[in-house]
């Protein structure tokens, strides 16, 4: 994604949250208000820094925010069998939102095209929690 993406999105009130290791950024994670959970739309740590908990903290830090902020839970979409995918986040409390749990908005980004070709290389599911 390009810059001027990440300006817009913050311009639409979406939040980031940018991980630094001696002042350059190493990870990121992107979320917005989808229904009545704040929905992270991206995660990413820069390769030479995986496996350093970055990426714990900055799932724990977006879901601290979400519950100090009066939303419901967290949500996200991911590969059920990328073992840093799926199982990840559930090892990190965050397993799988029944599907009673999922408002219209989540829903729609479910059918969405871009869901639909992610999911041509496996299969997408709903991670997350509710407080
Ligand atoms: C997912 C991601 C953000 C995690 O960031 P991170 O800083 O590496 O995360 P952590 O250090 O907290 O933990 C990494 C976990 O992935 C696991 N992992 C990493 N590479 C793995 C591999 N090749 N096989 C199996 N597990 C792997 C580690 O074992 C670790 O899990 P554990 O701590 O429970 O054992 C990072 O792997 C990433 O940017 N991946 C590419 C983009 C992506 O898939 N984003 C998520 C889209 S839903």
């Amino acid at each position: 994604m390009s810059a001027q993406f990440y300006a817009d999105a913050m311009a639409r009130n979406q939040i980031m949250w940018v991980a630094e290791m001696f002042g350059e950024p190493v990870g990121f994670l992107r979320a917005k208000p989808v229904d009545d959970l704040l929905y992270c739309a991206e995660v990413s740590v820069l390769r030479q820094h995986q496996s350093k908990q970055i990426g714990k903290k900055l799932l724990n830090n977006f879901a601290e925010f979400a519950k100090s902020n009066g939303f419901a839970g967290i949500s996200g979409i991911t590969f059920e069998n990328v073992p840093w995918n799926a199982p990840y986040y559930a090892r990190l409390g965050f397993g799988a939102l029944p599907a009673a749990d999922l408002g219209e908005e989540l829903r729609q980004i479910m059918a969405s095209d871009t869901e639909q070709s992610l999911a041509k290389a496996g299969k997408r599911v709903v991670f997350g929690t509710r407080f």
